[in-house]
């Protein structure tokens, strides 16, 4: 098993363990709200400076390369997995978060990019 498929898994695990079990709502709202708290504070530390506070891109910009506008509709069609991907993984002009944010708080961060997007 590889890195990807145990984060894979463990994306699962959370989709199934807060999301599809009906008996636990009322605790999934509550975490949701929590991850959303410690999403906004992760991208605030670390991904802010280049995306930009409200997510348009608007930070630091590389040379040649604009970060990526999170608030763009391409971001909405893209999956979980693709856009976790590319936190862990990196781009040319992404770094690479695997070794820097949690399973948990890349979690978190994805989620409030969710949020971001129009
Ligand atoms: C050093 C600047 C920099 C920082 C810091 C940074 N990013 Fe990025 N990010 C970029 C650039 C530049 C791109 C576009 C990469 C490309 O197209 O090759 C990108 C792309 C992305 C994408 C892909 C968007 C798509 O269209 O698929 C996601 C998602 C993303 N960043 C999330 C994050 C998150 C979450 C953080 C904080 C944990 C973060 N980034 C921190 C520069 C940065």
């Amino acid at each position: 098993m590889n890195a990807a498929q145990i984060g894979l898994g463990l994306i699962l695990m959370a989709a199934v363990g807060a999301w599809q079990l009906p008996v636990y709502g009322q605790a999934a709202a509550e975490s949701e709200q929590a991850q959303m708290a410690k999403g906004k504070k992760v991208y605030a530390k670390y991904c802010a400076g280049c995306h930009g506070a409200a997510g348009d891109g608007g930070g630091y910009k590389l040379l040649g390369a604009d970060p990526a506008n999170l608030t763009s509709p391409s971001i909405k069609k893209k999956s979980d997995s693709a856009l976790l991907k590319t936190i862990h993984e990196g781009n040319p002009n992404m770094p690479s978060w695997k070794g820097r944010l949690s399973e948990q708080d890349s979690r978190a961060v994805l989620a409030y990019i969710r949020t971001l997007a129009k």
